[in-house]
This record gives C-alpha cells, sequence and structure tokens, in this order.
C-alpha cells in the first residue's frame, strides 16, 4: 500500500476519532460518537495490517483472534456495575504493551541513530516504559481494589510522600544514566532498574488512594494509557497512535479534573491519597444531622395521590437507583404522571452513581427521552417551581450540608437542592449515610417524607397506586 494512502487512512481515522469524542459529549449523540469510533479503529487496523506490517502474518491474526475472542467474551459478560473494573484492567493493557514496545525498540538494532536523534531516541523509550510500567501495575492495582479482591482502603505508609520523591528522584537518575549509557551501546539495566522502580511508583500511588476517588484514579489511569500510547507512537514513528494517544491522554485529564471539582476534590490531594480515612474526612462525619423525632416517614399510596396532585415533578436518581435496579419502573412511573399532564423532569448530577454518566446510561437504557433529563446546572434555578421532587437512592448529591456546613467533609461540593421545592420524597432503605459517610440534614427537613424501603419495591408500590 502506498504511503500516501496509508496517510489518507491515519487522517480519516484520527478525524473520525475528534468526532466520536465530540459525539460522546451529548447522551444524544453518543451512539453515533461510538459509531465514528470503531469505523476510525477499523480503518487504522486496516491501514495498519496492509499496509505497515510486511511480515509474521500468521501471528499477527492469531493474535488478533486470541485478543478480539477475550475481548468480545468479557464485553458480553460485564455487568454495568463492573464497567470500571473492566476499564482499569484494559489500560492495564495498554500500560504493558508500551512497555513491550519500549523493550523491542531498545533491543532492535536495525534502525541505528547518532548524536542528537540517539538522545531523543533514548528519551522517546525511555519515558514510553517508564508512563507504561506505571500505568500497568496501577491499573492491575485499580482493578483489584475495585473488584473487591484486595481490600478498598488507603494503604499509609509512612513517610509515603517521602518515598514518592525518592522514586521520582531514582526515576530521573536513571533517565540521565540511561541516556549516557545507550549512547555507548549499552543501558539494558538502567532501563530494567527504571522499569521496576515505575512498577513500583504504580503499586504505591494505587494502594495509597481511598475507595472514595477510585473512579477519579481510574480516570487518571485512562490518561496515562494515553501518554503512553502517544510515547508508543513516537517510538514506533507512527503518527496515528501519537494522535489517538494524546486525545485519550487529554480527554482523560479533563475528565479527571471535572469528576474532582464535582466531587469538590483537588486532584493533587487525590493523587497524595489517604481520602476515607478518619482523619482526612475531618470531624462529625457519622454525627446525626437532626433529631430522629423530625423524621417523617410516608407511605406509597400517599406518594402516589402527591405525585398526581402535583404540575411539576422532578426525579433525581443517585446510586441506589443504580443498585435497586429501578430505572425501568422509575420511567413507568415517569410515563404515567406525563399521561396524567404533570410536567415530569430528571436532575443528574455530574457524580451520581459511582462513575460518569451512570445515571445517563441507566436512563437510556429505560428509554427515558433526552429532552426531559437535565444537567444539575440546568435545573438547580427551577426548584422553587417543583411541587414534588423525588430522590430515588440518592443521598451525597442532595446533601445541603455540603453548603451549610462549613467543616463537612463535602463542604462546598455543588449539589442538587431540592429542598427549595414544596416537598421532597426520598427512597431509601434506612437513614443511612451515602458515599461520603456524611449524615444528610434534608432527611430532618419539614417539607421532606422518606419512603423507606427498596427504591424498585417502592417505586413498584407507587405505580400500583397511580
Ligand atoms: P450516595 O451518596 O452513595 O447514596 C446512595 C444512597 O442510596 C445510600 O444512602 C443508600 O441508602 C441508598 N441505597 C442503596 N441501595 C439502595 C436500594 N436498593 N434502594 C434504595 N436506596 C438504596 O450516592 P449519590 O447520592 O448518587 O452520590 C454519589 C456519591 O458517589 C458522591 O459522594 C460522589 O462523590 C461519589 N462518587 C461518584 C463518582 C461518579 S463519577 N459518579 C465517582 C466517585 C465517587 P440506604 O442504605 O439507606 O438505602
Amino acid at each position: 500500500m502506498s504511503e500516501g494512502i496509508i496517510t489518507m487512512a491515519y487522517l480519516a481515522a484520527s478525524i473520525l476519532f475528534i468526532l466520536a469524542l465530540g459525539g460522546l459529549s451529548n447522551q444524544e449523540t453518543a451512539r453515533r460518537g461510538n459509531y465514528y469510533g470503531m469505523t476510525g479503529m477499523a480503518i487504522a487496523l486496516l491501514a495498519t495490517m496492509i499496509g505497515i506490517v510486511t511480515a509474521n502474518y500468521l501471528l499477527m491474526f492469531a493474535c488478533i483472534g486470541i485478543g478480539g475472542l477475550i475481548g468480545l467474551i468479557l464485553a458480553k459478560k460485564v455487568e454495568m456495575t463492573q464497567m470500571p473494573e473492566l476499564v482499569a484492567i484494559l489500560h492495564s493493557l495498554v500500560g504493558l504493551a508500551a512497555v513491550i514496545v519500549g523493550f523491542g525498540t531498545f533491543l532492535d538494532h536495525s534502525v541505528a541513530f547518532t548524536g542528537v536523534e540517539q538522545s531523543i531516541h533514548s528519551v522517546e523509550i525511555y519515558l514510553g516504559i517508564l508512563i507504561g510500567a506505571l500505568t500497568f501495575s496501577g491499573s492491575v492495582m485499580a482493578y483489584l481494589k475495585l473488584s473487591a479482591k484486595i481490600s478498598g482502603k488507603p494503604l499509609l505508609l509512612p513517610g509515603r510522600h517521602f518515598l514518592n520523591l525518592i522514586l521520582l528522584v531514582a526515576a530521573l537518575y536513571y533517565l540521565l544514566a540511561f541516556i549516557s549509557a545507550a549512547a555507548a551501546g549499552a543501558g539494558l539495566t538502567e532501563l530494567t532498574i527504571m522499569t521496576v522502580i515505575a512498577l513500583l511508583f504504580g503499586i504505591h500511588m494505587v494502594l495509597a488512594i481511598g475507595g472514595a476517588d477510585m473512579p477519579v484514579v481510574v480516570s487518571m489511569l485512562n490518561s496515562y494509557s494515553g501518554w503512553a500510547a502517544a510515547a508508543t507512537g513516537f517510538m514506533l514513528s507512527n503518527d496515528l497512535l501519537i494522535v489517538i494517544g494524546a486525545l485519550v491522554g487529554s480527554s482523560g485529564a479533563i475528565l479527571s479534573y471535572i469528576m474532582c471539582r464535582a466531587m469538590n476534590r483537588k486532584f493533587l490531594s487525590v493523587i497524595a491519597g489517604g481520602f476515607g480515612t478518619p482523619k482526612s474526612t475531618g470531624g462529625g462525619t457519622s454525627a446525626s444531622a437532626g433529631n430522629q423525632a423530625d423524621v417523617q416517614a410516608i407511605d406509597a399510596e400517599s406518594v402516589a395521590n402527591m405525585l398526581l396532585a402535583s404540575k411539576k415533578v422532578m426525579i433525581l436518581p443517585g446510586y441506589g437507583m443504580a443498585v435497586a435496579q429501578a430505572q425501568h419502573s422509575v420511567f413507568e412511573m415517569s410515563r404515567k404522571l406525563r399521561e396524567a399532564g404533570v410536567d415530569v423532569g430528571f436532575g443528574i448530577h455530574p457524580v451520581a452513581g459511582r462513575m460518569p454518566g451512570h445515571m445517563n446510561v441507566l436512563l437510556a437504557e429505560a428509554r427515558v427521552p433526552y429532552d426531559i433529563v437535565f444537567e444539575m446546572d440546568e435545573i438547580n434555578a427551577d426548584f422553587p417551581d417543583v411541587d414534588v421532587s423525588i430522590v430515588i437512592g440518592a443521598n451525597d448529591i442532595v446533601n445541603p450540608a455540603a453548603q451549610e456546613v462549613p467543616d463537612s467533609p463535602i463542604a462546598g461540593m455543588p449539589v442538587l437542592e431540592p429542598w427549595l421545592g414544596k416537598t421532597t420524597i426520598v427512597l431509601k432503605r434506612s437513614m443511612a449515610s451515602g458515599y461520603a459517610g456524611v449524615d444528610n440534614p434534608l432527611f430532618y427537613k419539614e417539607n421532606t417524607r422518606m419512603l423507606f424501603g427498596d427504591a424498585k419495591a417502592s417505586i413498584d408500590d407507587v405505580l400500583k397506586n397511580l
């Protein structure tokens, strides 16, 4: 295949990947975005297989066949709630590939470099392996934590920041040592020592991070896997890998930043680890935010009557809706209410649930129309006009303590404000706190009613009464 055709194919694939990212930013266009991505990847693979690979076809097709089959089985088997751990383990493969390509490139003496070119080539190899190794070990640890194969508690070694600093200084030292050794035709020892350092760094970094911050870590490792792919692109002089790597690297970094902002966490303090320990969550987290006598329970029949008597209803789903798999019943309830002439909307907090877009995916699965699903910023101003807000298995994302209690661990986190409406109905099983472990003053407010029970069972009960 001529070089011109390969370049054209790579250009088309790059454009399709950019369109894919654009499509994924909105749920109405997400499906289209996925198709762009798949087409781009098919073009990229074909152009590489036909145009760039010149030997070892049998090995290549065997590997693609095995890898593709494993991917297919995993994708078919995975539950929605296991998505973060699947993503984590897939990132580890990108990291591992960067390490293997790095060592392969280093040991391949068919292309000889001299002078500055040689140094640049050495830096490419070194950085590719460094980022790849820490992505690999960090992602494996993230997978083990998320799948509860090891404890989710942060491991806080004494002097851990100092330990990280030593590992960083050692990595820099071996970079310089490797560049001069590689110029003299050696360097394998330096490269191997650095790989071990990077593997240890990845393990330590992720082990120090508490369960609360794990989704940010997965998104950060996603970003690292992108930079590892970009570094591999430099090693192999493959423009498409550089472009895709940079797209994945920067979009992962932006997503990590958005998640940190929505959880009111600083990116650097996420990386430094330790969140979720008694010291870092501040005082009084488990303290009650109100008087138990103020909690007003309600039954499903009264909820149904209240909803039917409303003009405007806002549904606020959270993690409990995912646990209860209540999305289909919730859709059914919204459909019945709309048929009865009630104006129904859904309000989605950016970190509702346990992964970005968690609620949007569930609502889309239940075929809730996109035009009645609103982002938090779009609907917060509307709450004074809402007759009934119905909170389904959500807690932290509707916690007024974020605004009212300055020393609360979630102080400053933007939240949905249903208490500004006429009545709030909260569906949950108990008075237990949510992810951040903070009690919620909303449950004790005068205009709040609690419908206790599993969210799906409760909604089904309400449905019967509608
Ligand atoms: P949470 O604050 O975790 O509250 C969920 C509530 O659902 C719990 O209080 C629980 O109360 C209830 N629940 C659980 N199972 C239920 C069931 N079967 N039926 C009814 N209720 C049930 O969730 P949220 O409000 O969605 O907030 C998300 C939290 O996760 C935030 O703190 C956020 O920072 C954090 N987080 C989110 C992300 C992303 S990207 N989404 C990433 C990391 C962390 P009961 O036990 O009493 O039922």
